[in-house]
C-alpha cells in the first residue's frame, strides 16, 4: 500500500516529539473554546504574552507582523506587496491582511480558538472578521487591550531582539538571554528588526493611533474589551491577562 506523505512526514518524527504532542492534546481537550484578539501599540507585548495565553489556553496563536515578515523574507507575492508599506511602518491593505487571517483560521490548531495578536488593527478588519466568524457560527469573546503611554515604547523597541524561526522575544534591558545575541534555547543568533528604529517608530504609532485605536472602540460598544496596564512588569501584566480572561 502506497503511503502519503504526511504519514511518511509522521514516521520521521522523533518519539518525544509525538509522545509530547499527544500529552499536550490530552490536557488541552477539557479546556474551554476561546477566541482573543490582543491590541495594543508597538511595543506593549503583544508578542511577550501571547506564548503564554496559547499555552494556558490551549489556541493557535497568529500574529499577521509575523506572518507578513515570513512572506517578505520568502519574496512570496503577498511578501512583495506588503515589504514597502512595512518598511515604513505603515500598515499593509486590509485586503491582504484579511486574505492571510481567513485562510490561517481554517487550520485544525485554530479549532480550539485563537489568539489574534496584531489584527484587526481598522475598523474593515474587525468587520471582515465578524463576517468570517459568523459564517462558522462563533464569535469574538474577549480583548485584551494593552494600554500604555507612548513614551515608554522607544525603550522597549530599540532594545528588543528576536529569534526569527520561534518568534522568542528578548530585550537588551527587560528580558536578556543568557548570552548575549543568543537564542537560551537553540544557541541561534538573535536578529533585529528592520522596522524597530526609533524613526519608524513614529510612524507606527502614528498607525496605530489613527487607525487601530478605533477598533478598542469597536469593540468597547460589544462591551468584550478587558483593559491591561501594559506599563508593568512582564509578570504582571500576565496576572492581569489571567483575570480579564476569568
Ligand atoms: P507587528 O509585527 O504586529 O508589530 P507591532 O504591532 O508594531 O507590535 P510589536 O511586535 O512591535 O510589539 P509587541 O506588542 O508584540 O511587543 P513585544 O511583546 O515584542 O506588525 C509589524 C508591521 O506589519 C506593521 O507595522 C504593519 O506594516 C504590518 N501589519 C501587521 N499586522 C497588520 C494588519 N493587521 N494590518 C495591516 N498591516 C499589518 O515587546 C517589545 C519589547 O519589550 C520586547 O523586547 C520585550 O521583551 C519587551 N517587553 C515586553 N513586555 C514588557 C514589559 N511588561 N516590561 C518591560 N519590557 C517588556
Amino acid at each position: 500500500m502506497a503511503t502519503s506523505s504526511a504519514q511518511a512526514n509522521m514516521e520521521d518524527v522523533p518519539s518525544v516529539d509525538l509522545m509530547s504532542e499527544l500529552l499536550r492534546r490530552f490536557k488541552c481537550s477539557d479546556k474551554p473554546d476561546k477566541r482573543l484578539i490582543l491590541v495594543g501599540p508597538p511595543g506593549s507585548g503583544k508578542g511577550t504574552q501571547s506564548p503564554i495565553i496559547k499555552d494556558d489556553y490551549c489556541l493557535c496563536h497568529l500574529a499577521t507582523g509575523d506572518m507578513l515578515r515570513a512572506a517578505v523574507a520568502a519574496k512570496t507575492p503577498l511578501g512583495v506587496k506588503a515589504k514597502e508599506a512595512m518598511d515604513k511602518g505603515e500598515l499593509v491593505s486590509d485586503d491582504l491582511v484579511v486574505g492571510i487571517i481567513d485562510e490561517a483560521l481554517k487550520k485544525p490548531s485554530c479549532q480550539k480558538g485563537f489568539i489574534l495578536d496584531g489584527f484587526p488593527r481598522t475598523v474593515v478588519q474587525a468587520q471582515k472578521l465578524d463576517e468570517m466568524l459568523e459564517k462558522k457560527g462563533v464569535k469574538v469573546d474577549k480583548v485584551l487591550n494593552f494600554a500604555i503611554d507612548d513614551a515608554i515604547l522607544e525603550e522597549r523597541i530599540t532594545g528588543r531582539w528576536i529569534h526569527p524561526s520561534s518568534g522568542r522575544t528578548y530585550h537588551t534591558k527587560f528580558a536578556p538571554p543568557k548570552v548575549p545575541g543568543s537564542d537560551d534555547v537553540t544557541g541561534e543568533p538573535l536578529i533585529q528588526r528592520k522596522d524597530d528604529t526609533a524613526a519608524v517608530l513614529k510612524s507606527r504609532l502614528e498607525a496605530f493611533h489613527k487607525q487601530t485605536e478605533p477598533v478598542i472602540d469597536y469593540y468597547s460598544k460589544k462591551g468584550i474589551v478587558a483593559n491591561l496596564h501594559a506599563e508593568k512588569a512582564p509578570k504582571e501584566v500576565t496576572t492581569e491577562v489571567q483575570k480579564g480572561l476569568q
